[in-house]
C-alpha cells in the first residue's frame, strides 16, 4: 500500500501511480491543462487502481456535457463489480461520482463529507465538494466543510494555499470580506498559480465594489495563463465585470473577444461567462453586434444536458438573446420531463426555480416585461439553488431591474434600485437609474440626491481614466 504526497494511503502497489495522481490533483487544484494526462499516465501505471479512475470520470464529468456520460457509466459499473477490492476512501469516491452522474449533487456532496470526515487531507474531495456546494448555491455549507478540515491543515501540508482560496471564497460568499480578503491574498503569495486564490480576491473586490482595484488585481497580460484550462475565462469575466461597471464598455468587449472567447474548444464552449456579460452589456446600452450567434449556435445543442441549472439558465439565455425563441420553448418542454422523471437536487431546482427563471428570460427577451417582473420579482431572493456565486445570480436581478423599469413597475425599481445602491454605492449606473425612477415618481428631492451622488462618481471615474492616461 502506497501513501499520496499528504500521508493518505492509497489502493495501489505502483509509486509510479501515485506520483502522478498527486502531480494531477495539485494541476486539477491549479487548473492546468495536465490533469487529465497526469491520471492517464497513473492508470497505464496500474489500470485497477480505483481512485484514479474515479478522478478521471471526476474531469470527465467537470466537461459538464452529457455526451461523456456512458464512458463515466462504464468506469462505475466496473468500479462496482471490484467494490470489495477496493478501500473505503476509494468506495466513497465512487459512490460521489455515482450521485453525481444521477444529478443527485447533494448526496455526492455527502459522500465528499463522509471522505473528509476521516481524512480532512483529501485535497480532490475537500474541493469537488466545494465546487459541487457552489454549484447548488449553498454558501454556509462551502464554509462548514472548509472550516471542518481546516484543523488538519497548515503551512507545511502540501496545498494548503489551495484551502486557503478555498475558504477565502466560502468567506466572501458569506459576506466576511475583510477575512475573505485576508485568506485570499496569502493564499495567492504562497501560490500565484492558484487561480482560485486569485478569483476569491477578485469576488470581495467586486462585492465591496471596487472596481478600479479590481481592474489591477487582475491586470496580468494574456500569456501569463496560457498553460491554464478553461476556468481562466471566469477570471477573465470578472475582469470584464469591473470594467463594465468603469463603463469602460470597449475594454470589457475587448476583453470578451480575445480572452473569454479564446477559450472555446471541441469538447467546451464558454457560454455562461459569455452570455452573463454579454447580457450585462445590452443592460448598459451597448450594442454586442452578432456576438450572440455562437452562443445561441452552441446552446441549441445542449437543450437536453440538465446538468447544471446554472448552465441551463445561460443556454436559455443565449437563445432567447438571438430571437430563437421556438428553440427556448423546446428547451423548457425537455426541461418539464426532466424535472418530472428525475429525482434529487437537479431535477427539484429544474422544476422550482429554474423553468420559471427560462420562462422569464423569454418573456423579457421577447419585451413581455410585466410578465418578466411578476414571474422574477417572488424569485429573487430565493435564486441560491440555481448554483453560482452572488456576483454570477447578479445577473437576473439586473434583468428584473431592467424588466421593471421598462415595465413602468415604478415602485418596483424604486425598490430594487434602493437595494442595489445601498449595496453596490461605488457603481455610477445604479445612482443614474435610480435617479430616473425617483424624478418619474415624483420624487425631485431624491432624484437630485442621487443624480448628485451619480455625478460624483463619474468625476471619480474622469479622473481615473485622465490619471491612467497620463500614466
Ligand atoms: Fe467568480
Amino acid at each position: 500500500m502506497q501513501r499520496d504526497i499528504r500521508g493518505l494511503e492509497v489502493g495501489t502497489e505502483s509509486e509510479e501511480a501515485v506520483r502522478n495522481l498527486d502531480l494531477g490533483v495539485a494541476d486539477y487544484l491549479d487548473y492546468g491543462q495536465t490533469a487529465g494526462a497526469r491520471v492517464k499516465a497513473a492508470l497505464e501505471a496500474d489500470s485497477n487502481f480505483a481512485l484514479a479512475q474515479c478522478y478521471r470520470g471526476y474531469l470527465l464529468m467537470m466537461l459538464e456535457n452529457r455526451a461523456v456520460f456512458p464512458k463515466i457509466q462504464a468506469t462505475l459499473d466496473q468500479l462496482a463489480a471490484a467494490r470489495d477490492s477496493m478501500t473505503r476512501r476509494e468506495q466513497l469516491h465512487a459512490d460521489a461520482l455515482q450521485a453525481w452522474v444521477n444529478g443527485d449533487l447533494i448526496s455526492a456532496c455527502l459522500a465528499w463529507e463522509a471522505i473528509l470526515a476521516e481524512w480532512p487531507r483529501d485535497l480532490m474531495a475537500l474541493k469537488l465538494h466545494h465546487t459541487m456546494a457552489f454549484y447548488t448555491g449553498r454558501s454556509h455549507v462551502l464554509r462548514s466543510v472548509v472550516e471542518g478540515v481546516l484543523g488538519e491543515w497548515d503551512e507545511t501540508t502540501p496545498g494548503y494555499s489551495n484551502v486557503q482560496g478555498m475558504y477565502a471564497y466560502a468567506l466572501e460568499e458569506c459576506g466576511d470580506y475583510e477575512n475573505a480578503e485576508r485568506w485570499g491574498r496569502e493564499a495567492t503569495e504562497r501560490n500565484p498559480g492558484d487561480l482560485w486564490a486569485i478569483h476569491s480576491v477578485a469576488h470581495v473586490l467586486e462585492m465591496q465594489g471596487r472596481y478600479a482595484e479590481g481592474s489591477k488585481w487582475l491586470d496580468y497580460p494574456a500569456e501569463h495563463w496560457a498553460d491554464k484550462n478553461f476556468f481562466k475565462a471566469h477570471v477573465w469575466w470578472h475582469n470584464g465585470l469591473f470594467a463594465l461597471a468603469q463603463e469602460k464598455y470597449d475594454d470589457a468587449l475587448r476583453i470578451l473577444d480575445e480572452e473569454m472567447a479564446s477559450v472555446n474548444s471541441d469538447k467546451y464552449v464558454d457560454v455562461s461567462n459569455q452570455a452573463a456579460l454579454l447580457k450585462r452589456l445590452e443592460i448598459a446600452g451597448v450594442n454586442v453586434g452578432d456576438r450572440w450567434d455562437a452562443l445561441a449556435a452552441h446552446s441549441e445543442t445542449r437543450i437536453n444536458d440538465h446538468i447544471l441549472p446554472f448552465r441551463d439558465a445561460h443556454f436559455c439565455l443565449s437563445l432567447a438573446a438571438r430571437g430563437k425563441f421556438d428553440v427556448a420553448r423546446e428547451q423548457i418542454d425537455s426541461l418539464f420531463t426532466f424535472a418530472r422523471s428525475g429525482e434529487g437536487w437537479t431535477a427539484d431546482t429544474t422544476e422550482k426555480i429554474l423553468i420559471p427563471l427560462c420562462e422569464a428570460m423569454i418573456a423579457y427577451e421577447a419585451g413581455e416585461y410585466g410578465k418578466a417582473c411578476d414571474i422574477l420579482w417572488p424569485l429573487r431572493n430565493e435564486m441560491a439553488p440555481i448554483g453560482g456565486s452572488l456576483a454570477q445570480r447578479d445577473l437576473f436581478t439586473q434583468i428584473l431591474i431592467d424588466s421593471a423599469v421598462r415595465a413602468k413597475r415604478l415602485g418596483m425599481a424604486r425598490s430594487l434600485l434602493s437595494e442595489r445602491v445601498a449595496r453596490f454605492p461605488g457603481a455610477r449606473r445604479n445612482w443614474s437609474d435610480y435617479a430616473s425612477v425617483l424624478a418619474d415618481l415624483g420624487e425631485t428631492d431624491r432624484a437630485a440626491q442621487a443624480r448628485s451622488r451619480a455625478s460624483e462618481l463619474e468625476t471619480g471615474a474622469s479622473h481615473a481614466r485622465t490619471k491612467e492616461a497620463i500614466q
